[in-house]
């Protein structure tokens, strides 16, 4: 075989057959191919596309590309959830400790905040002593002790992806449906679990910026996750302001503590309540807790949200998310004292210049503003600081009262701070009359 036949082939719009995906992943992944000829075939994939069968073969060559976790030994169905990338997405943080709570089997692999969207692991390793690098034995103990492990992806799982993602990211090559369905999956079906629910981000801040994008990048990974009879739902929910009010490690782990203690989601951002309980409750409806009952979905959601407030009343969430801490090494102490987590030397406010309804507030911006200040990384090998990040006080709808700030800047670098401002500023547009609350579920695709 040969890669620029293949190279080739997709160039001209032309379908690849299994043998050709799986030789273009395995000789890459070998040292090979390299990257310039990967970079080409990237390309052509980008601009002319992949059928679903061609995304599935992609899928299936990268996740067989290193080891799988075989969970079978835990008993029940074990349920994993994935975003697809946004700005202040802490939900992972939230739902996986509050749906294990229930009893049931959460296991996630996450990964580390590329540009302007935030990583799971770069979150938890804010906490002082916290371990994300975990063995597939002790994943496995976790799973059985704790109900609930988030461990940074090993190397060994779809090296492949490892290499491809990194030649993408520098290539121009990333927002493609084909291969961001791949990246995502092989991941998925090769970390073990028996269920996905995938949240699927589309706005400003999210790589598909419009919902038929999103709507297509979701089917196409809800059909790769059931064709391994991995039970995959999506939800795709709103990213064009940020999930929440924290944007930044160390921040967004105040905002998920705050949510998390007893009664804390009734005073909690509306939004960020709003895709906590759905992604809950559809993770406790794919663990099989209804199977066997003859009910109406909606039955279940009703039930399932009131277990998941039952859990968030009782303390139980909490608890369930200082074990968790606790498993994986980290001081949990800082939940007692959460107000004073975050320690930037510099706390600056931004205000906007009049009055007025908040009608956009842009995820891209302020992501683009927090990874200024510190809190994210451009390049793979940058340092991120943990404390560095943004507080948006204002959400699309609200009214913004002038001489009230409409954000709060957190870093380490006083040099950064004039321009983290201006794109802030730059965020908002503000309207006379009154903005409806945009809802931040769009569509559940099953
Ligand atoms: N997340 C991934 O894991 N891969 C992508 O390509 C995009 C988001």
């Amino acid at each position: 075989m040969d890669i620029i036949e293949i190279i080739e082939k997709k160039k001209r719009g032309l379908e690849l057959n299994v043998d050709e995906i799986i030789y273009a992943v395995d000789e890459f992944t070998n040292g090979n191919i390299p990257d310039y000829q990967m970079s080409a075939l990237l390309m052509a994939i980008c601009l002319k596309g992949m059928s679903d069968r061609e995304t599935s073969d992609l899928t299936f060559a990268m996740m067989e590309s290193g080891e799988t976790i075989d969970l079978s030994e835990i008993p029940g169905k074990k349920v994993d959830k994935h975003s697809s990338g946004g700005i202040g997405d802490k939900a992972t943080l939230i739902v996986g400790p509050l749906v294990a709570s229930l009893g049931v089997n959460v296991v996630k692999m996450s990964g580390r905040g590329l540009g302007v969207t935030g990583g799971t692991v770069d979150k938890l390793e804010s906490i002082p002593g916290f371990c994300s690098d975990m063995s597939v034995d002790d994943i496995i103990e976790q799973l059985k002790d704790v109900g609930f492990v988030d461990a940074a992806q090993s190397p060994d799982l779809a090296p492949a992806d490892k290499k491809i993602y990194a030649l993408r990211d520098v290539t121009g090559t990333v927002d493609s449906i084909p291969l961001i369905a791949s990246s995502i999956m092989s991941k998925k079906l090769a970390s073990g679990a028996d269920a996905l629910v995938l949240d699927v981000k589309c706005g400003s801040g999210a790589f598909m910026n419009d919902i038929d994008h999103a709507r297509k990048l979701a089917e196409t990974m809800i059909n790769i996750g059931n064709s391994r009879d991995v039970k995959t739902i999506a939800v795709i929910s709103d990213m064009n302001e940020p999930l929440g009010k924290m944007v930044g490690n160390s921040l967004e782990l105040v905002e998920t503590v705050r949510y998390l203690k007893p009664g804390g989601w009734k005073y909690s951002d509306k939004g960020l309540d709003q895709v906590v309980i759905t992604l809950a409750s559809w993770m406790v409806i794919l663990s099989g807790w209804f199977d066997g009952k003859d009910m109406m979905l909606s039955d279940m959601h009703a039930i399932s949200v009131n277990m998941l407030r039952g859990a968030l009343d009782s303390g139980a969430a909490l608890d369930k998310f200082r074990e968790f801490i606790k498993a994986q090494h980290g001081d949990d102490s800082f939940v007692d004292d959460i107000d004073n987590f975050v320690k930037a030397d510099n706390v600056v406010d931004v205000y906007l210049d009049s009055s007025g309804f908040i009608a956009s507030c842009s995820a891209d911006k302020i992501g683009m503003a927090s990874c200024i200040l510190g809190a994210g990384r451009m390049k793979l090998d940058d340092s991120i600081d943990p404390n560095a990040g943004v507080e948006v006080m204002y959400n699309v709808g609200d009214y913004y009262e002038e001489g009230t700030p409409i954000a709060r800047l957190y870093t380490a670098n006083k040099d950064k701070i004039s321009e983290a401002e201006s794109l802030l500023k730059e965020a908002y547009t503000l309207s006379d009359s009154e903005v409806p609350i945009p809802a931040k579920i769009i569509d559940i695709l099953k």
